[in-house]
């Protein structure tokens, strides 16, 4: 049975007193999860909360930072560097498509942020658009997410993402893990988690509520 992973992006949303509800909801213990690797990207000023909550609740999920400084520790004001966020998480989501567009994220910026988040011992999530995207070096777990199908409600066909992550995974032979990304719901997760080649999901809007996200889970 393969491995699934569940990632949940919070993007740029929840102050603290809403993180520590939803994270008080999310009852799951009570799921069956083998096999399953949930994990949780909050924003960077959450990771202490939720990494605490985690562990003082005792929560079988991992977490996973939304970026990475592509410069190490020193004079890089406003940057949050590998060193600081591998104090907290496993994962880390580089790449994807908001950061490109937004923040002008070019190849080379990603290529450094790869590098700086296996010296810190961080898997990258590397998102990709589609599969003639550069994959870095060294990532074993990338994203598919076709920018038309973020937050619209619009997903990819369970088909397309199934061939797409076939071709990633034939020209990019490092690769282990290819994850769908866009509009995710507990009503269509099985149409995708069920595809040979799709190791799981990352979720955007769909993860905000706790009790959808179970559902997603529940029904992967
Ligand atoms: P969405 O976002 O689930 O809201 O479409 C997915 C993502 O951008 O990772």
């Amino acid at each position: 049975m393969k491995k699934l992973f569940i990632v949940a992006n919070w993007k740029s949303n929840k102050a603290t007193f809403e993180a520590k509800n939803w994270l008080d909801e999310f009852k799951i213990n009570d799921l069956e999860i083998e096999n399953k690797e949930i994990v949780i990207c909050p924003s960077f000023n959450l990771l202490s909360l939720v990494s605490s909550e985690i562990r003082n609740q005792k929560l079988e999920v991992k977490i996973g930072a939304q970026d990475i400084s592509p410069f190490d520790e020193g004079a890089y004001t406003g940057e949050i560097n590998g060193k600081q966020i591998e104090e907290f998480a496993d994962y880390v989501i580089i790449g994807h498509s908001e950061r490109r567009q937004y923040c002008k994220e070019d190849n080379e910026t990603l290529n450094r942020k790869v590098v700086m988040a296996i010296k810190y011992n961080l898997l990258p999530i590397f998102c990709v658009q589609n599969q003639n995207t550069p994959v870095p070096p060294n990532v074993k777990i990338v994203a598919y997410e076709p920018v038309s199908a973020i937050g619209t409600g619009n997903p990819d066909t369970p088909d397309n993402a199934e061939q797409v992550a076939r071709t990633i995974r034939a020209i990019n032979k490092e690769i282990i893990s290819v994850l769908y990304g866009g509009s995710v719901t507990s009503e269509n997760i099985n149409s995708f988690t069920k595809m040979p080649n799709i190791d799981g999901v990352l979720v955007g809007t769909s993860s905000l509520d706790s009790m959808e996200f179970l559902k997603i889970i529940n029904n992967a």
